[in-house]
């Protein structure tokens, strides 16, 4: 099929370089010039585990290619999707209504330029994830601005891939959700992801926008509940990875989703639960669930950090040692990761930041250049933890699991870690006399 794919970040630069893979001719659109020089040249300006090298070999097959022209990328197109950015919409003043709902303005600017230029017939597919009723709102801006007479139909398609696991998301999906108009106008994205051999569900549009938002909502459900369930294990000396390990048992439960920490971050589940409680709002509902859940997440770091300072005394002068920056482990992806919060309030008591992450490094600096400009970047684990008064483990990449920790504890000024990810065990951190703080295990 021809496909085209417009914005080509973490989700669009993955779906176009997936359906190139499964022997369509795929054209990817991107806004940002850089970007698409960067993709011509073969190299993926984001890091994902295994999508360089199926990009190298789909544009050697041409198979896939870049343009900044959505005119010149829906030329042929069969199936356009659009994957561009969906932000929250951050006010200054908090009780602005639209605080916290979703800036659709890369969406109508894509809708529009579709409408601009659409010559033939098409599917439009909204893979970004966006409030219900965008549906119509798209399809209203490629009417509007289309000068012929051209048929068109507007499906959902939302995608659940994750960061770090991407390719594999793609290729292996739970379940593709096609919130289409009718089973007719469904039946090319059906096509197009028969290969797959996955399980399709076919629901109408505004149910397929709705099941993107309450999945993502659910499972940042599940990592709250078990934080504050970890709060009480705190308290009354129970552990919380025993409690999680016979809850997740219960089949009605899964396992997933129930690691006690330091919350979640990212680009998707803080944007998501705002905006669905933005949503609930719209609608003259409330959602005081989403709002606790939203609440609980926001008060894990302020609970590590009240912690530190509760150890120290005072946060001036000591050095801290920040093991990991990215949201989650296998992405550089810095959007509301927990290590900008950290860093910030630590700075701003006075401390001295060394990090290492083995791969979100340059993207600190790149988003974040006040703060890259105050911290240092280390070579390595044992290189961040020299002369530091305390090791922070924000994100648990696989090699940080891995450290000899007596290795560490010789290089650093006091053996104290503050495990964000509870990625070690007490047992073995007491044996090896660390003061060792973790998340709901005990003392
Ligand atoms: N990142 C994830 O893990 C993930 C997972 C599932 C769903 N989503 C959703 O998918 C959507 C995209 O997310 P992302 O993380 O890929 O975003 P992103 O910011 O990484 O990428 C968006 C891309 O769109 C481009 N763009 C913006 N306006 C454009 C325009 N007018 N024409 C062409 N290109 C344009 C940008 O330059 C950028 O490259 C969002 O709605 C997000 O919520 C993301």
């Amino acid at each position: 099929m021809n496909v085209t794919v417009i914005g080509t970040g973490y989700v669009g630069l993955v779906t176009g370089t997936v359906f190139a893979d499964l022997g369509n001719d795929v054209i990817c659109v991107d806004i940002d010039p850089k970007k698409i020089e960067t993709l011509r040249s073969g190299e993926s300006p984001i890091y994902e585990p295994g999508l360089e090298e199926m990009l190298k070999r789909n544009i050697k097959q041409k198979r896939l290619t870049f343009t900044e022209s959505i005119e010149g990328g829906i030329k042929d197109a069969e199936v356009v999707f659009i994957a561009v950015g969906t932000p929250p919409i951050e006010t200054e003043d908090a009780s602005d209504p639209s605080n916290g709902g979703t800036d659709l303005s890369q969406v109508r600017a894509v809708a529009k330029s579709i409408g601009l230029a659409i010559d033939h017939p098409m599917t439009i597919v909204n893979k970004s994830t966006v409030p219900v009723g965008t549906g119509d709102i798209v399809k209203e801006a490629v009417e509007k601005n289309q000068a012929g007479n051209v048929s068109f139909n507007v499906l959902s398609n939302p995608e659940f891939l994750r960061e770090g696991s991407a390719i594999a998301d793609c290729l292996k999906p739970d379940r593709i959700v096609i919130g289409a108009p009718s089973e007719d106008a469904a039946r090319p994205l059906k096509e197009l992801y028969a290969p797959l051999g996955a399980q399709v569900l076919v629901t109408d549009v505004k149910s397929a926008e709705i099941i993107k938002y309450a999945s993502n909502a659910f499972l940042a459900t599940k990592i709250s509940f078990i934080n504050a369930i970890a709060d009480l294990c705190e308290s009354s000396g129970a552990d919380i990875a025993q409690v999680a390990g016979g809850m997740g048992l219960d089949e009605r439960i899964g396992a997933s989703f129930l690691n006690a920490g330091i919350g979640y971050g990212g680009s998707c589940f803080p944007k998501d639960t705002q905006s669905l409680i933005h949503t609930f709002s719209q609608f003259s509902e409330d959602n005081p669930l989403l709002k606790a859940v939203v609440a609980i997440n926001s008060s894990r770091v302020d609970r590590i950090l009240d912690r530190m300072e509760k150890r120290f005394g005072k946060l001036d002068g000591l050095t801290i040692a920040i093991l990991g920056l990215a949201f989650k482990p296998d992405t550089d992806d810095l959007r509301e990761a927990r290590s900008v919060d950290i860093i910030t309030h630590l700075l701003k008591g006075g401390s001295k930041i060394r990090t290492y992450d083995p791969v979100a490094m340059p993207a600190m600096k790149e988003h974040y250049p006040d703060i890259a400009d105050q911290i240092e970047f280390c070579d390595d684990a044992y290189d961040v933890a020299h002369d530091a008064d305390a090791l922070v483990i924000v994100t648990e990449w696989r090699q940080f699991i891995q450290l000899n920790l007596e290795k560490l504890k010789k290089t650093m000024k006091q053996p104290i870690i503050f495990d964000g990810r509870n990625i070690y065990s007490p047992d073995e951190l007491k044996e090896l006399e660390f003061e060792y703080f973790s998340v709901g295990r005990g003392s």
